[in-house]
């Protein structure tokens, strides 16, 4: 127990990693705000959260929309009275080759995933502050150090996840808030999906350990960072990806 007495907001934890995450962190003690575009999902989560003796809110918003995560914040203040941790989760893929890819799924993507995590961070930072202390984990990926073909728009908001982390890390670690990122790397969700056949044999030929990662391998890690254990750590890229990418 933990994260007893603590409040964490996920950002697009309706399903998948956020899911895992949002579980995994009321499991530790933790009170969650489940965010998301899809509210039957969040509401679902949320009774997850409650039937373990938890309190959650459900929460709809946009992580791209700047006025949408204020009120985000704003609800989660007022149904459940504080913020100790931000975990931004939500993420989107519009794949395709950089000639192929369309204006409009390039800024999509960088939208959601790198502004709607400068969003969640400018919003919830005051509020860290006030009660003198937090922790941040940005949920980046391997793909944000590696590169992969057909995702130069993922690749390049994921990078520009890790730079918006170490550098926020070092604006507001003198004010007791901790900000690090996790990248993870193929993990079986719905956003893994198409990998099959061929391409889904050729990718667990570059991971050491044999097999797409869990939602609660990637959960286990955002635990520890967000636990008074890691206390120490800020600015830090923690890679979970079976040993497809080392160093
Ligand atoms: P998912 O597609 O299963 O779930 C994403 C959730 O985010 C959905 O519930 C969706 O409704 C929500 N969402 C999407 N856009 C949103 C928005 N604008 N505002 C609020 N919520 C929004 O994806 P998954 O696999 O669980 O991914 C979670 C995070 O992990 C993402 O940031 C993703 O980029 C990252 N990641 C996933 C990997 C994988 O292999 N599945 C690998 C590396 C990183």
């Amino acid at each position: 127990m933990e994260l007893e007495g603590k409040v964490a907001i996920v950002t697009g934890a309706a399903q998948g990693i956020g899911r895992a995450i949002a579980e995994t962190l009321a499991l530790c003690g933790a009170d969650v705000a489940v965010v998301d575009l899809d509210i039957s999902g969040a509401t679902e989560a949320v009774k997850a959260i409650t039937h373990r003796g938890r309190r959650g809110c459900a929460v709809k918003a946009n992580v791209a929309e700047w006025a949408e995560v204020q009120g985000m914040v704003n609800q989660v203040m007022a149904e459940l009275g504080r913020v100790d941790i931000l975990v931004n989760n939500a993420g989107i893929t519009r794949d395709g080759l950089l000639l192929r890819m369309k204006e409009e799924d390039w800024n999509l993507v960088l939208d959601v995933n790198l502004t709607g995590t400068f969003h969640g961070i400018k919003a919830v930072l005051p509020v860290l502050m006030k009660q003198r202390g937090g922790a941040i984990v940005n949920i980046a990926s391997v793909v944000g150090v590696m590169g992969n073909a057909g995702q130069a728009n993922y690749a390049a908001s994921k990078a520009g996840v890790i730079g918006l982390t170490k550098s926020v890390a070092r604006e507001y670690a003198s004010r007791g808030v901790t900000v690090n990122a996790v990248a993870p790397g193929f993990i079986d969700t719905a956003m893994t999906q198409g990998l099959v056949g061929e391409s889904r044999e050729a990718l667990l030929k570059q991971i050491p350990l044999g097999r797409l990662g869990t939602p609660d391998d990637i959960a286990q890690a955002v635990r520890f960072l967000v636990s008074p254990a890691a206390a120490y750590i800020t600015g830090h890229v923690l890679h979970v990806n079976g040993g497809m990418l080392m160093g």
